[in-house]
């Protein structure tokens, strides 16, 4: 099986699922973007040397792992929950690469994505349905005040779009659709890539 398969490779645990405790609304359980998924979004999705991705709702680290070990760029990964964010930590530990990151680093951050303060020089944000339509309002909006004090193109990548993030973004922002990576291999017409860019 391909996740475990990757996992392996990679030296990271980042299968399974935790949902969070009874009485949390607005934010979404973890569960990872499939390796499978990953490897057909960079197959039409090209990331420069220059590039710096943000992960929102980083789980435990998978996709922050996998981009870092493939195009050896700075990334971001941010996590609410304390535990989850705990094996990613854990996960950054055992990553067989993690030589590299002194190199190019690869950091995990603890706290709410909306509280996240967008970088300068961050220009690819990455959502696998982390949060509610209201908390991705409130991170667009940070990116969006970044953009305005640094001035730059910037990608934002939906996995698994939900209605509510896509109408936002076409009815609300100047974000422009850019690219639509489809999975037939998955059955789930939802599965897929939505590339958005800020030119
Ligand atoms: C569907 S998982 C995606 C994991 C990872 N991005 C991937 O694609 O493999 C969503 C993650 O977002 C986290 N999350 C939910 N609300 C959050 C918030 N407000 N700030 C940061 N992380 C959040 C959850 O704990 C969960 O780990």
């Amino acid at each position: 099986m391909l996740e475990k398969k990757y996992d392996k490779e990679l030296c990271i645990r980042t299968t399974g699922l935790r949902e969070w405790d009874f009485g949390v609304e607005n934010y979404n359980r973890y569960e990872a973007t499939p390796y499978m998924a990953l490897d057909k979004l960079f197959q039409h999705y090209k990331l420069k040397e220059t590039d710096k991705v943000v992960d929102f709702g980083a789980g435990r680290g998978r996709v922050a792992f996998y981009i870092h070990n493939r195009f050896q760029i700075p990334v971001t990964g941010v996590e609410a929950n304390d535990k989850t964010f705990d094996e990613a930590i854990k996960n950054k530990e055992s990553y067989k690469y993690k030589l590299e990151y002194t190199k190019v680093p690869i950091y995990f951050e603890y706290g709410l994505a909306e509280h996240y303060e967008v970088e300068s020089n961050d220009n690819i944000f990455y959502f696998f349905n982390p949060f509610s339509v209201k908390i991705f309002m409130n991170v667009v909006d940070n990116i969006l005040q970044s953009i305005k004090e640094d001035h730059r193109s910037v990608d934002i990548i939906l996995y698994y779009p939900m209605p509510k993030y896509k109408k936002y973004l076409k009815t609300k922002t100047p974000f422009k659709l850019l690219n639509k990576i489809r999975l037939p291999e998955l059955e789930d017409r939802k599965e897929k890539f939505l590339v958005y860019r800020y030119t």
